[in-house]
């Protein structure tokens, strides 16, 4: 390992963006699969890996949403949880913001109770085995009406003191923001903080949806913002926390390689970002990963790597108090270095 990578893994910091459905490993697939007796399409894990070459956002969702069919139990969520928040932690990771998608498994007749159960009972351990705190985003399809947002907003009425956000993810082109403006109200009203996909795929005018129609508290990618200065410096002015995921991004073709990154460029026009996984088990990487492959591809300084992880902590829907001791490990990590 080189010293940028001990570097980065040493550095404390918060994962806001990762599709808990997208941390599903072929080998782990694969092994549901069995417990369940799913059948899934694929002969082996190779094979799976194999089918992870996307053109687009839509490409990886069929993917992404297929595979989610092999989980069925509490106990399947409980795993799934519980094998990201530790390879998370080795990756330096001592909070998480985990989002997962209700109406993907609700469609096909699993109850929300047996999800959120299950991803329930794997922060609490995370939380004794690695000291990580956590919690859930739960985010509506936007490829699915408003009617059906509403519908998994209550579901979730029993557990709304245990969920932190709502977020909205899937086929972004097409299903802009302001279709799920009431819905998101109806969140806020329950006193939920708020996020939203918007400009990855779609134009910079989901982005100023996202702000004035959803009211979101943070943006989940964002880089088509960069299109728009107006936008841009509105972002920066508000302070707006960008969850960013360079790994994602090359995979479902954002950008073209990853030297083409614009996370330093980001940086550079003062916007608050954070780097993220995504879907890590589809995209090639988990956080450090993430941070790696940018560092390495835009030359990024460690200071410039310091404030990517402590937007992550600015950015979380922690309580002051945590942000602020969160902040102080990262000042003490860097009076540490030596270069
Ligand atoms: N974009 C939209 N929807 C998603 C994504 C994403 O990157 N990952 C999982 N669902
Ligand atoms: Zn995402």
């Amino acid at each position: 390992m080189s010293s940028m990578d001990d570097f980065i893994i040493g550095l404390p910091k918060a994962e806001l963006h990762i599709h808990i459905e997208g941390s599903l490993e072929p080998e782990q697939m694969f092994a549901f699969a069995a417990r369940n007796e799913v059948a899934i399409p694929y002969a082996s894990v190779e094979e799976v890996r194999a089918a992870y070459a996307f053109g687009n956002l839509q490409d990886f969702l069929d993917i992404y949403y297929a595979g989610a069919q092999v989980l069925q139990t509490r106990q399947d969520f409980h795993d799934l949880a519980t094998a990201y928040f530790d390879r998370a932690a080795q990756d330096g990771v001592v909070h998480a913001e985990i989002m997962f998608d209700p109406q993907t498994h609700m469609e096909r007749g699993i109850a929300f109770a047996v999800v959120i159960e299950g991803l329930l009972s794997a922060i609490a351990q995370a939380q004794g085995r690695h000291g990580m705190s956590s919690s859930l985003i739960l985010c509506f399809l936007r490829h699915l009406s408003e009617a059906d947002a509403f519908a998994a907003l209550e579901a979730a009425g029993p557990w709304l003191d245990r969920i932190s956000a709502i977020g909205l993810d899937s086929s972004e082109v097409g299903h802009p923001p302001e279709k799920f403006a009431r819905v998101f109200a109806a969140a806020a009203g329950h006193g939920l903080r708020l996020v939203a996909h918007a400009g990855e795929e779609g134009p910079p005018d989901y982005v100023w949806q996202a702000l004035d129609g959803l009211h979101v508290d943070r943006i989940d990618h964002g880089n088509r913002a960069l299109e728009d200065d107006t936008l841009v410096s509105r972002l920066a002015a508000e302070g707006m926390t960008l969850t960013v995921c360079p790994l994602s991004n090359l995979k479902l073709c954002v950008i073209d390689a990853i030297g083409d990154h614009p996370i330093d460029r980001m940086l550079d026009l003062g916007l608050r970002v954070t780097v993220n996984s995504d879907d890590p088990a589809y995209f090639g990487g988990y956080v450090a990963d993430n941070y790696r492959a940018v560092a390495e591809a835009r030359k990024l300084s460690k200071a410039q790597i310091a404030t990517l992880a402590r937007n992550s902590f600015t950015g979380a829907f922690l309580p002051e108090e945590a942000i602020a001791a969160h902040l102080a490990r990262i000042d003490a990590y860097m009076a540490g270095q030596t270069d």
